[in-house]
């Protein structure tokens, strides 16, 4: 736990929702509220069967709301039909939405490209015919590697509109991390890009897919898909490689939906955990779709004037949730772009929002501190410097948001008049869990405040347990919730010993720390289990450490969190060469080699900050490494604890030097 999240437990400072906001919210006061939270305690199952009823399409309606029979594998709606693309684009055709635009797609370099529904529709229609044509089918795997675009959306979209389970891997990935993700999943299809941009840069992706499809194990696959974005010179194999604007060209306009069960899986995407393995998180179609929409209705206040604008990657779980499902379930006008938060400078994001008049902002911490650097170093990159009167409502989401950057939000970007929904959830949850709701929660910086209704989060100690306010324990969920994880692709024991721990009695387990205050305001402490929350980005330490070890230089590696002023966390190795300790400028330059190898082996975001070369690492008498004394040492800090166990104490002062 850093010292940062310590002193927000202490935060005093309350601010209720604005009364004009209350008055147009679609949750509105308390008292709305509480009825929902009570209809959903008192009768689980008819609350969330009322709910899939009046918000879903349902090709064939569902009879039965939760089976718990086979628990913790639970199914809801479970002999329900429907389309999850229906419900996103059929349904606006019909509400009278064809006409409204869908995306507002803004690029790297600032071009914007518009959709109505009508035509994402008709994209959509056509890319999933080209699918149909090739032989793909429901439950055919397809792997997605694509730059933010819109052609990402339809790619998924498509997917789902012919039960094509897609699993989309963030174009920050190596290639070997995409290996792992396209042979674990059993992919038959990959689509990608020819290159993505970042900051003005072509950073090709169609290399990366070439490498992963020759390292073995692929076979599976029969073609990839090609989205051509920048037009660059691309190596072609002519068996494999079609471009994805040949295949659609001829295509029709119109692809029925197939209905698929509420079950079957709309995705699976992979996330971090406590081994070097990566899970693949699988989500339904039914219940997933189902909170998607809600938690835009209630979090998100939806309303069909909005411009919402999430700034995630769809390489990510927030992407999912609220760029291609929740905002077009809801019907919304989105904004999506393509590029980073500083490029062409640090105005960036204030003048997308002023010039696109964007009326929700969904964000992430590590952005907001980064961008408030940029802000006090130019004015002209200062929220101040644009018009935002656009916006009405602000959310923050992937961790903790420190006091002093939710202040800021609120005063310089929210102009103290835009309520804050710091939103708690995860891939697992596939939706929001515990957040508060614009026009009911009293608003503490710091604090992603109460449980939504029918979720019902609780502390509780490692017998499950339920711990007093103001203790810290385990986050957990009692009950099932319909967009809940359904499985670890390939391993049901896995799912059912990270998240149905015996001892907690069948509650779900989060994985994070937290503790509630006497309001019943939740405050998250951080992971209990070795994975670090790097900008914003989930990241197992033995990931790192088996990438690590990897190298031919590495006799072992360890590696801890250390808390850190932009990225919320930072990661730091200590590492032991299987020749001596390197000193001076070689230990600089094989620092270098190994962060460069690093990203190789994962991705650039799982680049050590710091590497720490030792004798040795820090071990009990049994051999096991005491990363909670090097966690101490990468802070900078002096090792407080007892010593007396380790093997071999004096190795601390030597990792104690940084380079
Ligand atoms: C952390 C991202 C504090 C938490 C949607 C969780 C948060 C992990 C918050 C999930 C928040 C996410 N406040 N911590 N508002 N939101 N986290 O799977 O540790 O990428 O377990 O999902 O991020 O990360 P994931």
């Amino acid at each position: 736990m850093s010292n940062s999240i310590e002193s927000t437990l202490h935060e005093t400072r309350v601010f209720p929702p604005p009364e004009s906001f209350v008055a147009q919210a679609n949750v509105s006061g308390k008292a709305a509220y509480q009825a929902l939270l009570d209809e959903a305690d008192r009768d689980p199952n008819g609350f969330w069967g009322r709910l899939a009823r009046e918000n879903l399409q349902w090709s064939k309606p569902f009879t039965q709301v939760l089976d718990e029979s086979k628990a913790p594998f639970y199914t809801w709606f479970g002999d329900g039909e429907l389309n999850v693309s229906a419900n996103c684009l059929d349904v606006n055709l019909v509400n009278g939405n064809a006409d409204k635009i869908a995306i507002i797609f803004e690029a790297d370099g600032g071009e914007v490209t518009q959709v109505t529904y009508q035509q994402l529709y008709e994209r959509v229609c056509k890319f999933a015919n080209a699918l149909k044509a090739l032989g793909y089918k429901a439950g055919d795997r397809a792997i997605i590697y694509l730059p933010m675009s819109i052609e990402a959306v339809v790619a998924m979209q498509a997917c789902a509109r012919l039960g094509v389970i897609h699993s989309v891997v963030f174009g920050g990935f190596s290639s070997k991390s995409l290996h792992e993700r396209i042979t674990d999943v059993g992919a038959s299809l990959v689509i990608t890009a020819d290159a993505q941009m970042r900051g003005g840069k072509a950073i090709a992706l169609k290399p990366a897919v070439d490498e992963a499809l020759g390292m073995g194990g692929c076979e599976a696959v029969r073609h990839s898909i090609v989205y051509r974005r920048t037009g660059g010179d691309v190596a072609w194999d002519a068996k494999r490689d079609l471009w994805m604007h040949e295949i659609t060209a001829k295509q029709s306009a119109d692809c029925p939906p197939v209905p698929v069960n509420a079950e079957h899986p709309l995705f699976i995407l992979y996330t971090s955990g406590s081994t070097g393995k990566p899970k693949g998180v699988q989500h339904s179609s039914g219940g997933y779709l189902l909170w998607a929409k809600l938690t835009m209705e209630w979090t998100f206040d939806a309303k069909p004037s909005d411009i919402f604008w999430c700034t995630a990657d769809v390489g990510w779980v927030t992407g999912h949730s609220y760029i291609t499902y929740g905002p077009l379930a809801a019907g919304l006008t989105q904004v999506v772009f393509e590029g980073v938060p500083t490029y062409p400078d640090a105005g960036r994001f204030w003048k997308m929002i002023q010039d696109h008049k964007v009326t929700t902002f969904y964000t992430a911490p590590t952005a907001i501190r980064s961008l408030i650097k940029a802000s006090e170093a130019k004015a002209s990159h200062h929220p101040k410097s644009y018009d935002l009167s656009s916006l009405r409502l602000l959310g923050s989401v992937g961790e903790p948001i420190n006091p002093e950057a939710w202040m800021w939000y609120h005063i310089n970007v929210g102009g103290e008049r835009c309520p804050i929904v710091d939103t708690w959830w995860q891939t697992e949850t596939g939706g929001h869990m515990i957040t508060p709701l614009p026009g009911v929660t009293p608003l503490k910086p710091g604090s992603c405040t109460t449980r939504l209704p029918g979720i019902t989060a609780a502390i509780v100690d490692e017998t499950g347990g339920d711990v007093e306010a103001g203790h810290g324990g385990f986050l957990v969920i009692k009950r099932p919730w319909p967009s809940m994880i359904r499985a670890i692709w390939g391993d049901p024991d896995r799912y059912v010993k990270s998240y149905f721990p015996s001892e907690l009695r069948g509650y779900y387990l989060a994985g994070d720390g937290a503790q509630c205050d006497t309001d019943g305001c939740f405050w998250i402490m951080g992971r209990i289990d070795d994975v670090l929350n790097v900008s914003g980005h989930r990241l197992g330490t033995m990931e790192v450490e088996s990438a690590l070890v990897a190298h031919e230089l590495v006799a072992e590696a360890a590696v801890v969190g250390r808390p850190d002023a932009t990225t919320g966390e930072a990661v730091v190795a200590f590492v032991v060469l299987k020749r001596s300790r390197p000193e001076g400028d070689e230990a600089i330059a094989i620092g270098k080699q190994l962060r460069d190898w690093v990203a190789k082996e994962i991705g650039p975001i799982a680049k050590p900050k710091e590497i720490r070369f030792g004798d040795n690492l820090p071990k009990t008498r049994s051999g096991k490494i005491m990363r909670r004394l090097l966690r101490v040492v990468a802070k900078g800090e002096t090792v407080t604890q007892d010593v007396s166990t380790l093997e071999n104490p004096a190795i601390l002062d030597q990792l104690s030097t940084p380079v």
